[in-house]
């Protein structure tokens, strides 16, 4: 069996190592490259504690990209992440971002790049089962319910707002329509901030407290009755396997960017 040659960047972190683990114990992949600037030079296994994992960590894409990943899995910061992505698309690679913080703009300079080198980029705000599937529900919910307000919650020290889970959301409801306000932002009296930020046409919150982990509610009303979607992940990196995978694995049938997890599962 030829299997599918990754370059994970982010492999020493938290969502990166775990989904390491999980390609290492793949039996149609195999690990051929890692990125982490403070532990370049030695072997991913002896970093995140795996024997026989002999991967070698790179300081730079550049000369991560040397070993010619079929797949090129971005899981680092929002800083990096664009440069890595088109870095590893000119390369040839087809590419899977979990790196949450990239916009709009971003992606549709990533897609152009893509569409030119006629390879796939697989972008997921959230790879948890659940998260795809409160997605999937609130789209169709959208359909007979014009009136919803989106809310994300995580720990006090994630960086960037609204979630990319949040983001995602936003992007595919506008898809279905704008969520209805009665009372314009305009002629808010008092806050017009503490309605929360308009995104794609839907209201979103971000909660960034000590004690939450992640999680995302799609609150859709009602006169006298409201539908509560809501999405917890816990505290391992555990629920973003197992998708992470399936998106390696099919990626590769794409060309151009593509975003949600659902895009590549049948229903
Ligand atoms: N899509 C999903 O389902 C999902 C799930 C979990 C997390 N995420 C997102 O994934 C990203 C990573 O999260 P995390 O919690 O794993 O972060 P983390 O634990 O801080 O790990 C970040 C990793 O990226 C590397 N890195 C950081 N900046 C880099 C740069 N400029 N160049 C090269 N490597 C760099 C780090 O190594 P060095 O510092 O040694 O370079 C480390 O290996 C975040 O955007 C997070 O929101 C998405």
């Amino acid at each position: 069996m030829n299997k599918l040659k990754i370059c994970v960047a982010g492999a020493t972190g938290w969502a990166g190592s775990e989904l390491s683990r999980g390609i290492f114990d793949a039996v149609d992949m195999e690990l051929v490259a890692a990125i982490s600037r403070s532990n370049a030079g030695k072997s991913l296994g002896e970093v995140i504690g795996i024997e026989g994992l002999t991967t070698p960590i790179f300081g730079t894409v550049e000369e991560a990209l040397i070993t010619s990943p079929d797949v090129f899995v971005e899981y680092t910061k929002p800083d990096a992440a664009k440069f890595h992505v088109l870095a590893a698309l000119k390369s040839g690679a087809h590419v899977v971002v979990g790196t949450s913080g990239l916009g709009s703009e971003d992606y549709d300079e990533i897609n152009g790049v893509a569409q030119e080198v006629n390879r796939g980029v697989l972008a997921v705000g959230n790879f948890a089962l659940t998260a795809v599937l409160l997605q999937k529900f609130a789209e169709m919910a959208a359909k007979y319910i014009p009136h919803w307000e989106i809310i994300d919650y995580a720990h006090s020290d994630k960086k960037d707002a609204p979630s990319g889970t949040a983001r995602e959301l936003a992007n595919r409801l506008s898809k279905v329509q704008e969520s209805q306000l009665d009372v314009p932002l305009d002629s808010i009296d008092g806050s017009k901030e503490s309605r929360g930020v308009r995104l794609h046409g839907s209201q979103v919150h971000s909660v960034r407290l000590p004690g939450y982990i992640i999680s995302l509610d799609a609150i859709f009303g009602m006169p006298d009755q409201k539908l509560i979607l809501r999405h917890e992940s816990g505290s391992s990196a555990e629920p973003y396997v197992n998708g992470a995978l399936l998106a390696i694995r099919e990626v590769g049938k794409l060309v151009g960017v593509h975003r949600g997890l659902d895009r590549v599962m049948k229903f």
